[in-house]
């Protein structure tokens, strides 16, 4: 369908759905054990509803932001998704250019199909704002590497990924094995851009001998993880990364309330309150009651870092629920995959304009002309799920 038929999030996912090879929509859609979380995270946005306010002068709204101390004209990031070259032969650079004509933040990840340098020279002008997404490499060396390498190519934030010690058991995943891929490739559409590239690294790292203690976990998840430390730690990981950068920090995979207090004490810039989009642990608990939990139990940790979250965004709602309980921005992952999947890089830029269309007509109708007028208050969580 031509693009001006999309008017929401869902619709690009639809088309998306039809365009992608099987082993594509596998990887993207698949979420760890029986996808509960993956499926939670978007439903629990039905939880919670609103208490608009009415006669009130809403002409003018301000939807822009900052973010870690960046303009961003909408409250939304790119949260960093692997390998968007099965989707579509451009792949992340279809996500650094649609997000570099409407200047939204892109958060690159560390096993993108693109290098770090292809992506920064991707980049439509100067002031364009990347964050890198690192999966720390046992090797040390290698990850300082790949950090002076992301710093010298301007990346601005280091969100460090810190629930996937392991890959999640993503059975959709693991049941397709890259040996079947040209199989499904053959027989799949010509139209549905998949290009068939095997995970590989970014920069200079290269493929390691597998040795002891690393991730034993199959499907595509488990190949792209399996150099990565799995004993990342509160005690070493974040000085040694305080220590080596002065990027901002953010953790990214943050759970539990417990741990985001953990994270304000270590004096990190932010959180990003996020499950990895239910692919890791399942039955971790939806991201925006760990938000809401956050809020109510540690407002405190609102003054101390930048509170992100990520999971289950496919709304103007629901970022407005988000920016309520004290969100500062909000990442999508799967939706800029789906839409530039579906249509390249004007899928990129449409879902931006889609979710600025949703966001300006959710503020109006809450009756908020800025963020900083939105408060927990307006948001009441219900005990029924209502779709
Ligand atoms: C991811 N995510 C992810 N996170 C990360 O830190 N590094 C990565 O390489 C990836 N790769 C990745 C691939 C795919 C296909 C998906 C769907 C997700 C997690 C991602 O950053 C984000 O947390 C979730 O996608 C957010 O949930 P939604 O928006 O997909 O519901």
């Amino acid at each position: 369908p031509p693009i001006s038929r999309m008017l929401s999030i869902r619709d690009l996912e639809g088309v998306a759905r039809k365009v992608l090879s099987f082993k594509a929509l596998s990887y993207y859609a698949s979420a760890g054990d029986d996808e509960v979380t993956a499926t939670q995270n978007e439903r629990a946005y039905s939880r919670f509803f609103f208490a608009p306010r009415v006669l009130r002068k809403i002409s003018t709204v301000d939807l822009t932001t900052k973010i870690l101390g960046y303009d961003s004209p909408l409250p939304i990031f790119v949260s960093a998704a692997a390998l968007a070259k099965l989707g579509h032969p451009l792949g992340e650079i279809n996500i650094v250019r649609g997000t570099g004509r409407t200047g939204i933040i892109q958060m690159v990840s560390t096993n993108a199909s693109c290098s770090i340098t292809e992506m920064s020279e991707a980049k439509l002008h100067l002031n364009q704002v990347q964050f890198f997404q690192l999966y720390k490499n046992r090797d040390t060396s290698i990850a300082e590497a790949l950090i002076r390498k992301v710093e010298s190519l301007g990346y601005k934030a280091i969100f460090l990924t810190v629930d996937a010690p392991v890959a999640g058991n993503r059975e959709r995943d693991i049941r397709v094995p890259f040996a079947e891929e040209d199989e499904n490739r053959a027989e799949a559409e010509g139209e549905s851009g998949t290009t068939g590239e095997r995970p590989r690294r970014s920069g200079a790292e290269e493929e390691e001998e597998e040795e002891e203690g690393s991730n034993e976990v199959g499907g595509t998840a488990g190949a792209l993880l399996k150099n990565d430390d799995l004993n990342i730690t509160w005690e070493e990981t974040i000085p040694w990364l305080r220590r080596i950068t002065k990027l901002p920090i953010v953790l990214k995979g943050i759970q539990s309330v417990a741990d985001a207090v953990l994270a304000a004490d270590a004096g990190v810039d932010g959180i990003l309150i996020s499950n990895h989009g239910g692919r890791q642990l399942d039955y971790s608990m939806p991201t925006i009651e760990v938000l809401y939990r956050l809020r109510q139990q540690r407002p405190d940790c609102f003054d101390k870092m930048e509170v992100f979250v990520d999971g289950g965004i496919r709304r103007g709602t629901d970022v407005l629920k988000a920016l309520c309980l004290g969100a500062k921005a909000v990442g999508m992952g799967r939706p800029f995959l789906y839409a530039q999947s579906a249509y390249g890089e004007a899928g990129v830029v449409k879902l931006i304009r889609i979710m600025e269309r949703e966001l300006l007509t959710g503020m109006r109708l809450l009756g908020a002309t800025k963020y900083s007028e939105l408060k927990p208050e307006m948001v009441e969580r219900v005990d029924f799920e209502a779709r």
